[in-house]
């Protein structure tokens, strides 16, 4: 049913009928959140044998990890955090818990200080290339920071690059651009041998260019065969701009969101810059937590067998909204589009243009909280208010089947609404 091509009265039909569903939905008093892309608690339980891996018996290795020191990490787990990555393991740095925090320090040492001996970066204006849709606390750091953002469309091969080519390397204060390369939030798209390629080859204005690929979902594919992502790493390396590599990841949706650890990996001009920095902030990371990762963890075959035992919980989710999705809207609804990724934490959908904001209300109205709607965008603008980010990991089946109700009835009122204001026009 394409709701664009309908007449007025057709319209209106549809709208008392949505109505009436809306109605028998505020009645049922739920409280439904697809907001936020955490983990569930069955997912977090898979790691709980993580606990026993050290106790009051431990032998840590010398030297001691219980005390100072080791500023990089622990080569057990920076070898195997490098394997994971297709980097060496003197490419690596082991950090706290986030890799947000790393990619937040990131941004301040290269405003404050610059890179590699470089200028700081706040001497002058500084700008970063945004994909879009994409993920809002990096939007959040850059707004933080005072970096000005330029969106890029998202394409399911990546970022637009005719125009990250073009803005890179005609102006010398784009200093950055954001990548989820793999599993990106929210579109769940894989950038494309092509485009790694020119990301590691493209010509930049800046000197100091940096790109920060964030390569949060590098392991975590919903099914046997994932997506392959080329490794820029070594692209880089061949093209002569290693340095322009800042890549991030995280266990935290391994093991523990709350709990897990983060590592960066980069050149070893960038590491050494990088270390002479954060030696000030701490003598050392959590060793022993990092210990007791590379216990559990192992190997990047083991890492793989414990992310399909949390595939096997949220593929069904993300199956399911496929499902509905596809029973309520289909191809050709003219008003609801959304991708369908083979693995990360969301699924990108895409109302008619115009209605995400009214969805996101009426959602809210009846109980159920989705991702602030502009929030996938730099300064929260989406100019079209039409993306709207699902994330169907947390909620159990049950309840992100009932949120999906909710929402398909909520799109369906908003988008008809607006179709009928248009029509009057
Ligand atoms: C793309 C991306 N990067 C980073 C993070 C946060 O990572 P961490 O928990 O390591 O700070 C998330 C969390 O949703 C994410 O989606």
């Amino acid at each position: 049913m394409n709701y664009t091509k309908m007449s007025k009265e057709e319209l209106q039909q549809a709208l008392g009928e949505q109505n009436k569903v809306l109605k028998e939905i505020k009645k049922q008093k739920i409280s439904l959140d697809i907001s936020r892309g955490k983990p569930c608690p069955q997912q977090m339980d898979i790691t709980m044998p993580m606990l026993d891996m050290i106790n009051s018996a431990t032998q840590f290795p010398k030297p001691d990890y219980r005390n100072y020191g080791g500023l990089e990490g622990i080569p057990e787990l920076r070898a195997l955090f490098a394997k994971i990555l297709g980097v060496e393991k003197e490419e690596t740095v082991i950090g706290g818990n986030s890799s947000l925090q790393m990619m937040f320090d990131t941004v301040q040492r290269a405003m404050q200080f610059g890179v590699c001996g470089g200028k700081p970066w706040n001497a002058g204006k500084v700008k970063f290339l945004c994909p879009v849709p994409g993920y809002d606390r990096h939007f959040a750091i850059c707004q933080h920071f005072g970096i000005e953002m330029i969106n890029v469309p998202m394409t399911p091969a990546g970022p637009n690059m005719e125009l990250v080519e073009m803005l890179a390397a005609s102006d010398e204060s784009v200093k950055g651009i954001w990548c989820v390369p793999k599993y990106q939030n929210p579109t769940g798209y894989t950038f494309s041998d092509e485009t790694v390629e020119r990301l590691a080859k493209m010509t930049t204005a800046a000197k100091d260019f940096r790109i920060f690929w964030d390569n949060a979902y590098c392991v975590h594919d919903l099914y046997e065969q994932g997506d392959k992502l080329a490794n820029i790493m070594d692209i880089a390396k061949e093209a002569g701009t290693a340095d322009r590599i800042y890549e991030f990841a995280s266990t935290s949706k391994v093991t523990f969101a709350g709990a897990g650890v983060a590592v960066m990996a980069a050149s070893k001009n960038n590491i050494a810059d990088v270390l002479s920095h954060m030696k000030f902030q701490t003598i050392g990371f959590n060793k022993v937590w990092q210990y007791a990762h590379y216990l559990y963890l192992q190997s990047p075959e083991n890492v793989a067998a414990i992310m399909a035992k949390q595939a096997a919980l949220i593929r069904p989710k993300f199956e399911k909204f496929e499902e509905v999705f596809s029973e309520e809207f289909g191809e050709n609804s003219g008003i609801a589009r959304w991708t369908k990724p083979r693995g990360g934490y969301f699924i990108s959908l895409d109302v008619l243009d115009g209605c995400a904001k009214e969805v996101g209300k009426l959602c809210k109205s009846v109980g159920l909280t989705v991702t602030n709607v502009g929030d996938t965008f730099p300064y929260g603008v989406d100019d079209k208010d039409s993306n709207i980010r699902i994330a169907p990991t947390f909620a159990t089946e049950e309840e992100f089947e009932q949120a999906l109700k909710v929402l398909v009835c909520c799109i369906k009122v908003a988008c008809i609404e607006k179709l009928i204001k248009i029509s009057e026009k």
